[in-house]
Protein backbone atom coordinates (compact mmCIF):
# COMPACT_ATOMS: atom_id res chain seq x y z
CA UNK A 1 0.00 0.00 0.00
CA UNK A 2 1.10 3.49 -0.59
CA UNK A 3 1.66 6.20 1.66
CA UNK A 4 -0.70 7.82 0.15
CA UNK A 5 -3.35 5.13 0.52
CA UNK A 6 -2.13 4.83 3.70
CA UNK A 7 -2.60 8.40 4.72
CA UNK A 8 -6.48 8.16 3.38
CA UNK A 9 -6.87 4.98 5.44
CA UNK A 10 -5.80 6.40 8.65
CA UNK A 11 -8.15 9.28 7.90
CA UNK A 12 -10.89 6.95 7.83
CA UNK A 13 -9.94 5.07 10.59
CA UNK A 14 -9.66 8.35 12.92
CA UNK A 15 -12.76 9.72 11.17
CA UNK A 16 -14.72 6.51 12.33
CA UNK A 17 -13.72 6.64 16.23
CA UNK A 18 -15.01 10.12 16.36
CA UNK A 19 -18.03 10.19 18.83
CA UNK A 20 -19.21 13.82 18.54
CA UNK A 21 -19.04 16.06 16.10
CA UNK A 22 -16.25 18.03 17.82
CA UNK A 23 -14.01 14.88 17.70
CA UNK A 24 -14.62 14.74 14.06
CA UNK A 25 -13.20 18.30 13.35
CA UNK A 26 -10.02 17.80 15.70
CA UNK A 27 -9.48 14.96 13.40
CA UNK A 28 -10.02 16.42 10.21
CA UNK A 29 -7.18 19.02 11.75
CA UNK A 30 -4.54 16.28 11.29
CA UNK A 31 -5.16 15.52 7.87
CA UNK A 32 -6.72 18.94 6.17
CA UNK A 33 -5.96 21.78 8.45
CA UNK A 34 -3.20 24.27 7.94
CA UNK A 35 -0.18 22.07 9.16
CA UNK A 36 -2.38 18.91 8.76
CA UNK A 37 -0.57 15.51 7.19
CA UNK A 38 -2.48 16.33 3.07
CA UNK A 39 -0.99 20.40 3.06
CA UNK A 40 2.40 18.89 4.58
CA UNK A 41 2.51 16.64 1.46
CA UNK A 42 1.68 19.70 -0.66
CA UNK A 43 4.19 21.78 0.42
CA UNK A 44 7.07 18.82 0.05
CA UNK A 45 6.11 19.41 -3.92
CA UNK A 46 7.86 22.31 -3.87
CA UNK A 47 11.45 20.73 -5.07
CA UNK A 48 9.72 18.33 -7.43
CA UNK A 49 10.14 18.95 -11.43
CA UNK A 50 7.18 20.42 -13.13
CA UNK A 51 6.30 16.99 -14.75
CA UNK A 52 6.72 15.06 -11.35
CA UNK A 53 4.31 18.56 -9.41
CA UNK A 54 1.77 17.28 -12.46
CA UNK A 55 1.45 14.05 -11.52
CA UNK A 56 2.45 14.13 -7.79
CA UNK A 57 0.16 16.74 -6.95
CA UNK A 58 -2.89 14.76 -8.86
CA UNK A 59 -2.33 12.18 -6.74
CA UNK A 60 -2.23 14.20 -3.31
CA UNK A 61 -5.28 15.49 -4.86
CA UNK A 62 -7.01 12.11 -5.50
CA UNK A 63 -6.01 11.68 -1.80
CA UNK A 64 -7.32 15.01 -0.26
CA UNK A 65 -10.78 14.35 -2.09
CA UNK A 66 -10.65 10.17 -0.87
CA UNK A 67 -10.56 12.29 3.08
CA UNK A 68 -12.77 15.02 2.44
CA UNK A 69 -15.44 12.33 0.80
CA UNK A 70 -14.65 10.23 4.11
CA UNK A 71 -15.42 13.25 6.17
CA UNK A 72 -18.27 14.38 4.55
CA UNK A 73 -19.81 10.82 5.09
CA UNK A 74 -19.03 10.72 9.07
CA UNK A 75 -20.18 14.23 9.63
CA UNK A 76 -23.56 13.37 7.92
CA UNK A 77 -23.49 9.83 10.32
CA UNK A 78 -23.02 11.80 13.52
CA UNK A 79 -26.10 14.17 12.68
CA UNK A 80 -27.96 11.32 11.64
CA UNK A 81 -27.23 9.49 15.43
CA UNK A 82 -27.58 12.83 16.68
CA UNK A 83 -30.99 13.10 15.67
CA UNK A 84 -31.79 9.82 15.99
CA UNK A 85 -30.84 9.99 19.97
CA UNK A 86 -33.27 13.40 19.78
CA UNK A 87 -36.28 11.37 18.35
CA UNK A 88 -35.93 8.70 20.77
CA UNK A 89 -35.65 10.68 23.88
CA UNK A 90 -38.72 12.97 22.94
CA UNK A 91 -40.82 9.85 22.12
CA UNK A 92 -44.49 10.69 21.70
CA UNK A 93 -47.04 7.64 22.76
CA UNK A 94 -50.03 9.19 21.04
CA UNK A 95 -52.51 6.66 22.40
CA UNK A 96 -51.88 7.46 26.22
CA UNK A 97 -54.61 8.93 27.39
CA UNK A 98 -54.21 13.02 27.81
CA UNK A 99 -53.61 14.59 30.92
CA UNK A 100 -56.16 16.55 32.46
CA UNK A 101 -55.85 19.95 33.64
CA UNK A 102 -57.83 20.88 36.78
CA UNK A 103 -60.40 23.24 36.53
CA UNK A 104 -60.77 23.27 40.17
CA UNK A 105 -64.25 25.12 41.44
CA UNK A 106 -66.30 27.07 44.08
CA UNK A 107 -66.44 26.06 47.65
CA UNK A 108 -69.59 24.84 49.15
CA UNK A 109 -69.78 27.89 51.17
CA UNK A 110 -68.74 30.13 48.15
CA UNK A 111 -71.42 28.74 46.25
CA UNK A 112 -74.08 29.36 48.93
CA UNK A 113 -73.05 33.00 49.32
CA UNK A 114 -73.87 32.84 45.21
CA UNK A 115 -76.89 31.49 45.94
CA UNK A 116 -78.20 33.80 48.40
CA UNK A 117 -76.74 36.79 46.57
CA UNK A 118 -78.31 35.65 43.35
CA UNK A 119 -82.15 35.13 45.18
CA UNK A 120 -82.01 38.72 47.15
CA UNK A 121 -80.53 40.17 44.48
CA UNK A 122 -84.13 38.92 42.26
CA UNK A 123 -85.49 40.83 45.49
CA UNK A 124 -84.28 43.94 44.64
CA UNK A 125 -81.40 43.93 47.32
CA UNK A 126 -77.53 45.37 46.77
CA UNK A 127 -74.89 43.57 48.16
CA UNK A 128 -72.47 45.61 50.36
CA UNK A 129 -68.87 44.37 51.88
CA UNK A 130 -67.15 45.80 54.73
CA UNK A 131 -63.97 45.22 56.65
CA UNK A 132 -63.69 42.14 59.11
CA UNK A 133 -61.22 44.16 61.35
CA UNK A 134 -64.06 46.38 62.73
CA UNK A 135 -64.40 49.39 65.33
CA UNK A 136 -65.79 48.68 68.69
CA UNK A 137 -68.56 51.45 67.43
CA UNK A 138 -70.02 49.72 64.50
CA UNK A 139 -69.94 46.19 66.01
CA UNK A 140 -71.34 47.01 69.08
CA UNK A 141 -72.76 50.87 70.66
CA UNK A 142 -74.17 51.96 67.05
CA UNK A 143 -76.02 48.42 67.40
CA UNK A 144 -77.98 49.87 70.62
CA UNK A 145 -75.36 47.24 72.62
CA UNK A 146 -73.17 49.86 75.67
CA UNK A 147 -70.16 48.59 76.87
CA UNK A 148 -71.89 47.36 79.90
CA UNK A 149 -74.40 45.80 78.13
CA UNK A 150 -74.63 42.47 78.90
CA UNK A 151 -75.72 41.03 75.97
CA UNK A 152 -72.05 42.30 74.86
CA UNK A 153 -71.22 38.50 76.70
CA UNK A 154 -73.09 36.66 73.85
CA UNK A 155 -69.77 37.36 72.03
CA UNK A 156 -66.82 35.74 72.86
CA UNK A 157 -64.74 38.16 70.89
CA UNK A 158 -61.58 38.33 69.25
CA UNK A 159 -59.90 41.52 69.95
CA UNK A 160 -57.09 43.00 67.81
CA UNK A 161 -53.61 45.59 68.28
CA UNK A 162 -55.48 49.32 67.71
CA UNK A 163 -57.99 51.13 68.98
CA UNK A 164 -58.24 52.60 72.69
CA UNK A 165 -59.70 50.83 76.07
CA UNK A 166 -62.87 51.46 75.61
CA UNK A 167 -63.00 51.52 71.64
CA UNK A 168 -60.58 48.49 70.95
CA UNK A 169 -60.76 47.29 67.75
CA UNK A 170 -62.01 43.55 67.33
CA UNK A 171 -62.44 40.99 64.17
CA UNK A 172 -65.95 41.48 63.98
CA UNK A 173 -68.68 39.03 65.78
CA UNK A 174 -71.32 39.18 62.97
CA UNK A 175 -71.70 41.18 60.02
CA UNK A 176 -74.68 43.28 61.95
CA UNK A 177 -72.23 46.23 61.49
CA UNK A 178 -72.49 46.37 58.17
CA UNK A 179 -76.49 47.70 59.06
CA UNK A 180 -74.52 51.02 60.22
CA UNK A 181 -71.93 51.00 57.82
CA UNK A 182 -74.02 50.70 54.89
CA UNK A 183 -77.01 52.61 55.89
CA UNK A 184 -74.68 55.77 56.74
CA UNK A 185 -73.16 55.65 53.38
CA UNK A 186 -77.13 55.64 51.68
CA UNK A 187 -77.95 58.32 54.11
CA UNK A 188 -74.92 60.42 53.20
CA UNK A 189 -75.42 59.84 49.41
CA UNK A 190 -79.72 61.15 50.23
CA UNK A 191 -78.89 64.15 52.63
CA UNK A 192 -79.83 66.41 50.49
CA UNK A 193 -83.35 64.64 50.08
CA UNK A 194 -83.66 63.84 53.49
CA UNK A 195 -83.02 67.15 54.44
CA UNK A 196 -85.47 68.86 52.15
CA UNK A 197 -87.68 66.52 53.79
CA UNK A 198 -88.49 64.51 50.97
CA UNK A 199 -88.21 60.44 51.18
CA UNK A 200 -84.98 59.07 50.03
CA UNK A 201 -85.25 55.52 48.71
CA UNK A 202 -85.23 52.61 50.39
CA UNK A 203 -82.09 50.74 52.10
CA UNK A 204 -82.30 47.64 50.71
CA UNK A 205 -78.97 45.71 51.19
CA UNK A 206 -77.33 42.24 52.20
CA UNK A 207 -74.02 42.11 53.36
CA UNK A 208 -72.05 38.53 53.32
CA UNK A 209 -68.76 37.76 54.73
CA UNK A 210 -66.60 36.30 57.38
CA UNK A 211 -66.95 36.55 61.09
CA UNK A 212 -65.57 35.88 64.44
CA UNK A 213 -65.42 34.45 67.60
CA UNK A 214 -64.00 32.84 70.31
CA UNK A 215 -65.53 29.08 69.66
CA UNK A 216 -64.79 25.84 67.64
CA UNK A 217 -66.35 22.50 67.92
CA UNK A 218 -68.50 20.32 65.34
CA UNK A 219 -71.12 23.32 64.79
CA UNK A 220 -68.88 26.32 65.25
CA UNK A 221 -65.67 27.34 64.29
CA UNK A 222 -63.44 30.53 65.06
CA UNK A 223 -64.37 32.12 61.51
CA UNK A 224 -67.50 31.03 60.25
CA UNK A 225 -69.43 33.39 57.33
CA UNK A 226 -73.03 35.38 58.12
CA UNK A 227 -75.18 37.39 55.82
CA UNK A 228 -76.97 40.39 57.21
CA UNK A 229 -80.11 41.37 55.64
CA UNK A 230 -81.71 44.99 55.82
CA UNK A 231 -84.44 46.80 54.44
CA UNK A 232 -85.11 50.45 55.77
CA UNK A 233 -87.87 52.08 54.17
CA UNK A 234 -91.29 54.43 55.52
CA UNK A 235 -93.46 51.21 56.26
CA UNK A 236 -91.55 48.51 56.77
CA UNK A 237 -92.89 45.80 58.63
CA UNK A 238 -92.70 42.67 60.12
CA UNK A 239 -94.75 41.01 57.85
CA UNK A 240 -92.33 42.25 55.10
CA UNK A 241 -89.62 40.01 56.77
CA UNK A 242 -91.78 36.89 56.61
CA UNK A 243 -92.76 37.63 53.34
CA UNK A 244 -88.89 38.14 52.39
CA UNK A 245 -87.49 35.20 54.60
CA UNK A 246 -90.05 32.90 53.70
CA UNK A 247 -89.76 33.36 50.51
CA UNK A 248 -85.58 33.07 50.23
CA UNK A 249 -86.00 30.15 52.49
CA UNK A 250 -87.84 27.83 49.68
CA UNK A 251 -86.17 29.61 47.11
CA UNK A 252 -82.79 28.79 48.53
CA UNK A 253 -83.71 24.86 49.63
CA UNK A 254 -86.00 24.07 46.11
CA UNK A 255 -88.95 23.56 48.75
CA UNK A 256 -92.12 24.77 48.10
CA UNK A 257 -93.71 22.99 51.90
CA UNK A 258 -90.97 24.36 53.67
CA UNK A 259 -92.20 25.35 57.18
CA UNK A 260 -91.45 28.74 58.64
CA UNK A 261 -91.18 29.63 62.26
CA UNK A 262 -90.63 32.83 63.81
CA UNK A 263 -89.82 32.46 67.54
CA UNK A 264 -89.41 35.48 69.93
CA UNK A 265 -85.93 36.21 70.90
CA UNK A 266 -83.63 38.80 72.19
CA UNK A 267 -81.12 40.99 69.99
CA UNK A 268 -80.57 44.12 71.13
CA UNK A 269 -80.58 46.08 67.85
CA UNK A 270 -83.68 44.54 67.22
CA UNK A 271 -87.20 44.99 68.82
CA UNK A 272 -89.21 42.60 68.55
CA UNK A 273 -86.20 40.04 67.85
CA UNK A 274 -87.18 36.28 66.88
CA UNK A 275 -85.24 33.71 66.07
CA UNK A 276 -86.29 31.98 62.46
CA UNK A 277 -86.87 28.18 62.10
CA UNK A 278 -87.36 26.02 59.58
CA UNK A 279 -88.69 22.50 59.39
CA UNK A 280 -88.65 20.17 56.06
CA UNK A 281 -91.78 18.06 55.32
CA UNK A 282 -89.09 15.65 53.80
CA UNK A 283 -85.50 13.82 53.68
CA UNK A 284 -83.75 13.01 56.48
CA UNK A 285 -84.41 15.99 58.24
CA UNK A 286 -88.15 16.07 57.84
CA UNK A 287 -90.01 16.98 61.28
CA UNK A 288 -86.88 18.95 63.07
CA UNK A 289 -86.93 22.85 64.03
CA UNK A 290 -83.53 23.97 62.31
CA UNK A 291 -82.45 27.14 63.49
CA UNK A 292 -81.10 29.41 60.57
CA UNK A 293 -81.18 33.30 61.38
CA UNK A 294 -81.67 35.95 63.71
CA UNK A 295 -84.18 38.65 62.86
CA UNK A 296 -86.20 41.44 63.68
CA UNK A 297 -87.41 44.75 63.78
CA UNK A 298 -84.51 47.16 63.59
CA UNK A 299 -84.39 49.08 67.31
CA UNK A 300 -85.14 52.81 67.29
CA UNK A 301 -81.76 53.55 68.41
CA UNK A 302 -80.12 52.06 65.70
CA UNK A 303 -82.19 53.76 63.08
CA UNK A 304 -80.91 56.74 64.50
CA UNK A 305 -77.23 55.82 64.67
CA UNK A 306 -78.03 55.24 60.96
CA UNK A 307 -78.69 59.49 60.35
CA UNK A 308 -82.45 58.85 59.77
CA UNK A 309 -85.55 59.64 61.99
CA UNK A 310 -87.13 56.32 63.56
CA UNK A 311 -90.56 58.06 63.29
CA UNK A 312 -90.20 57.88 59.81
CA UNK A 313 -88.10 55.14 59.19
CA UNK A 314 -88.45 51.86 59.92
CA UNK A 315 -87.43 47.89 58.72
CA UNK A 316 -86.26 44.90 59.49
CA UNK A 317 -82.47 43.20 59.49
CA UNK A 318 -82.25 39.46 60.26
CA UNK A 319 -78.14 37.98 59.97
CA UNK A 320 -78.02 34.60 58.84
CA UNK A 321 -75.46 31.51 59.04
CA UNK A 322 -74.43 30.25 55.04
CA UNK A 323 -72.95 27.43 56.40
CA UNK A 324 -75.55 26.28 58.44
CA UNK A 325 -77.88 26.91 55.24
CA UNK A 326 -74.72 24.65 53.24
CA UNK A 327 -74.76 22.00 56.33
CA UNK A 328 -78.47 21.77 55.70
CA UNK A 329 -78.35 21.59 51.81
CA UNK A 330 -75.83 19.05 51.69
CA UNK A 331 -76.62 17.04 54.37
CA UNK A 332 -73.11 17.65 56.44
CA UNK A 333 -73.02 17.79 59.65
CA UNK A 334 -69.40 18.97 60.64
CA UNK A 335 -68.70 22.33 60.21
CA UNK A 336 -65.39 22.12 60.40
CA UNK A 337 -65.23 19.79 57.51
CA UNK A 338 -66.01 23.08 55.11
CA UNK A 339 -62.40 24.73 56.82
CA UNK A 340 -59.98 22.21 57.05
CA UNK A 341 -59.44 22.26 53.35
CA UNK A 342 -59.27 18.84 52.53
CA UNK A 343 -59.59 18.43 48.66
CA UNK A 344 -61.22 14.93 48.83
CA UNK A 345 -64.11 16.67 51.03
CA UNK A 346 -64.61 19.71 48.72
CA UNK A 347 -64.10 18.10 45.11
CA UNK A 348 -67.22 16.37 46.27
CA UNK A 349 -69.20 19.93 45.73
CA UNK A 350 -68.23 19.83 41.99
N1 LIG B 1 -76.05 39.40 64.66
C1 LIG B 1 -76.82 38.37 65.30
C2 LIG B 1 -75.87 37.23 65.73
O1 LIG B 1 -74.81 37.14 65.20
C3 LIG B 1 -77.83 37.80 64.34
C4 LIG B 1 -78.91 38.79 64.06
C5 LIG B 1 -80.05 38.80 64.82
C6 LIG B 1 -78.78 39.71 63.04
C7 LIG B 1 -81.06 39.68 64.58
C8 LIG B 1 -79.82 40.60 62.77
C9 LIG B 1 -80.94 40.58 63.55
O2 LIG B 1 -79.73 41.50 61.79
O3 LIG B 1 -81.94 41.47 63.27
O4 LIG B 1 -76.24 36.49 66.58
Amino acid sequence: MNELDSLVESAQQLFAQAQTPNDLENAKAQFLGKSGKVTELMKGMAQLSVEEKKSRGAAINLAKQAIEAALTTRRQALADAELEAHLKAEVLDVTLPGRRCGTGGLHPVSVTMERIEGIFGSMGFDVAEGPEIESDWFNFTALNTPEDHPARSMHDTFYVEGGTAHAPNLLRTHTSPMQVRHAVQHVKKYRGLIDAGQTMPEIRVIAPGRTYRVDSDATHSPMFHQCEGLWIGENVSFKDLKVVFTDFCKTFFEQDDLVLRFRPSFFPFTEPSAEIDIQFQHGPLAGRWLEVSGAGQVHPNVVRNMGLDPEKYIGFAFGMGPDRLTMLRYGVNDLRLFFDGDIRFLSQFQ
